[in-house]
């Protein structure tokens, strides 16, 4: 589909196969689009040497197989200590709100391995960075006026306030970087250099990266990426997983039996376990088919003419691609609307990247290099909670009740809370 927005010719992609050839086929013809916003023009920046370089560094120091193995205790630790605030609210026999439980737990994770600091009990706690990321997605899938309407974009971003909004933003996370670099100095264990001490270093030796020499700008814009596309893409998977499992009795009852099954007299379930958790698996792929946490992925600009289909696409053009009307599409999927974890079964689509039938990660070179970490999260995450509890609606509640509300941005959440009452499973 072509729509004009404004000044600017955008296309949008909702099938496997022209989604095949616009990320596959000519993904080189198409850039990240430029984004106005803060660092994002270096985060988001195109495929030149730095973005080489930095993705590479990157992979190698954070989501590599080896590094991402190498953070599993502090996974397991909090994960620990998120089935015991369950077990206290089921001994209490209080809900607890998942969206914010999960989320605690992905950030926690993230800023423990990627920062090498916990902000538990700072003044950079979970409440404050949420609400700082928070805004800065909205920010960021918002549509700028300024990027469509010529001449007179910029008086419309200012009037309605939106320029404003995006101002304080950037102020506040920069705040909030330079925060994370102090606290960093005094949390930092002495000997081992962890991310943020490789990126320092980068930037005191004044390393040449790319073209220029890598500054604390750059550094920011790399954290920044990492935080913005790490902090709640697993969090949203499991809210929403969660979400399905509740309004799905029959799946949540098959997929704990899996797991309860395979493991037993365990206190947590194991990095290894979920290996052999399969319909566990066909769980989670079957929540991105229905819930992508990135459904238009990162906008893409086309920097030379292609076609698709027979359709000539320009230089200038947007490109979208929509991953959610994908896994919706009735041409692929049968009975689409449904959650049926079975439907995997028989076929043998991963979320890879591979496959683009489903593309929660997207594909090509843009794609998520965070596979790894994402999914093991997203599985370990889960099989824990579903391994030491039942889930019962909150009293006078029936599973009609749960609405599947979304929230917008460039990632989408669930708009409103899930509440659900754990019940413990064992006595232990
Ligand atoms: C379930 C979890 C996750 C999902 C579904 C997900 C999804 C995505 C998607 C759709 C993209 C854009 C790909 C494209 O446009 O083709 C992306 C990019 C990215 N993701 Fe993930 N992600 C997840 C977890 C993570 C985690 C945990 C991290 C970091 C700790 C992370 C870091 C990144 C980065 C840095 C990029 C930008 C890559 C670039 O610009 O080249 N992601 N992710």
């Amino acid at each position: 589909m072509l729509v004009k927005l404004g000044k600017v010719p955008t296309v949008i992609i909702s099938s496997s196969e022209t989604a095949r050839q616009a990320l596959k086929d000519h993904d080189l013809n198409c850039w990240p689009r430029e984004l106005s916003y803060n660092y994002v023009d270096i985060a988001f920046s195109p495929f030149d040497d730095y973005w080489k370089e930095v993705r590479k560094l990157v992979v190698q120091e954070l989501f590599s197989t080896k590094q991402v193995n190498s953070i599993q205790p502090i996974k397991e630790e909090e994960v620990k200590k998120l089935i015991d605030s369950m077990a206290e609210s089921a001994s209490q026999k209080t809900q607890v709100n998942l969206n914010e439980k999960f989320l605690a737990l992905t950030v926690s994770v993230l800023c423990r391995a990627a920062f090498g600091v916990s902000f538990e009990g700072t003044v950079l706690s979970n409440g404050r960075l949420n609400k700082l990321v928070r805004e800065a997605y909205e920010m960021l899938g918002s549509f700028s006026a300024s990027d469509y309407i010529p001449y007179a974009g910029w008086m419309v971003d200012r009037f309605s306030g939106l320029e404003g909004r995006r101002d304080k933003s950037v102020q506040d996370l920069d705040a909030f970087y330079e925060q994370m670099f102090d606290l960093h100095k005094e949390e930092k264990e002495k000997g081992s250099e962890d991310f943020v001490d490789v990126l320092l270093r980068l930037e005191k030796e004044e390393t040449v990266v790319g073209n220029d020499k890598f500054t604390r700008n750059h550094i920011k814009a790399i954290l920044m990426n990492i935080l913005l596309a790490g902090m709640d893409t697993s969090s949203i998977t499991m809210t929403w997983a969660m979400a399905e499992l509740a309004r799905n009795p029959r799946v949540m009852k098959k997929v704990q039996s899996e797991i309860r099954n395979q493991t037993v007299n365990k206190f947590m379930i194991s990095l290894d376990d979920t290996n052999q958790l399969n319909y566990l698996k066909m769980v989670i792929k079957e929540t991105w088919r229905l819930h992508p946490p990135v459904p238009l992925l990162v906008p893409r600009e086309v920097m030379s003419e292609f076609e698709i289909n027979g359709y000539k696409i320009e230089p200038k053009t947007q490109l979208y691609v929509n991953v959610w009307a994908i896994g919706c599409d009735q041409d692929t999927w049968k009975d689409p609307e449904m959650f049926l974890p079975e439907r995997f079964i028989d076929n043998n689509i991963d979320a890879k990247g591979k496959h683009f039938e489903l593309l929660p990660f997207g594909s090509g070179r843009r794609i998520c290099p965070a596979i790894y970490m994402g999914t093991t999260m997203v599985e370990f995450g889960l099989a824990n909670m579903l391994y030491h509890f039942d889930w019962k609606l909150p009293e006078g509640m029936v599973v009609e009740d749960i609405d599947m509300e979304e929230y917008p941005g460039l990632t989408v959440s669930k708009k409103n809370e899930l509440l659900l009452v754990p019940m413990k499973y064992f006595d232990h």
